[in-house]
């Protein structure tokens, strides 16, 4: 009897013994595992949270921008947001006023993001998706767009117009 009782405490003492180790298993493999996805949850990640400061581009010389009138400005950049680094190509609405300032406006309709178009005749800018309309300013006179159309910040230097484009 004394020698079956020596066996079951022996059995109980093992118990948690192999508790600890299960335990002691189970983290050592959830450090492994977070030694591998830290650096890669940084790799995914610290390009979305990276602030977009938006590069300044030369657009055209001023005189390509007739006076008091609106021109179609095409432009080259790199999408820093994809991990390729691509090149892009987007267009801004320039409008030199009688002042010397220029003015350009992003061609997305703040409704749902369609190209507007620049209506010379009628001097408007035009949506085609759902009749939107804003005046030669950019602020809304028709349709369903909450807002005027952004605009890009610009400078002049050395006779060429510069915008500072910003990928959203
Ligand atoms: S997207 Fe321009 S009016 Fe709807």
């Amino acid at each position: 009897m004394p020698v079956e009782n020596k066996a079951i405490r022996h059995e109980d003492e093992d118990v948690p013994r192999r508790t600890f180790f299960k335990i002691l298993i189970a983290a050592l493999n959830g450090l492994i595992g977070l030694a591998f996805a830290i650096p890669g949850a940084g790799y995914i990640l610290t390009p979305l949270l990276q602030k977009r400061e938006g590069s300044w581009m030369e657009i055209g010389r001023v005189n390509d921008f007739p006076e008091e009138n609106v021109a179609k400005a095409v432009f080259r950049y790199v999408d820093t947001t994809s991990y390729a680094h691509e090149e892009k190509q987007n267009f801004a609405w320039v409008r030199r006023q009688a002042d010397g300032q220029v003015v350009a406006f992003s061609p997305k309709c703040t409704h749902m993001g369609c190209n507007v178009s620049w209506n010379a005749v009628t001097a408007q800018f035009e949506c085609p998706c759902h009749g939107g309309r804003y005046d030669a300013q950019g602020n809304v006179i028709a349709g369903p767009p909450p807002r005027p159309l952004e605009r890009y910040a610009t400078k002049i230097e050395n006779d060429f117009v510069l915008i500072q484009h910003r990928v959203s």
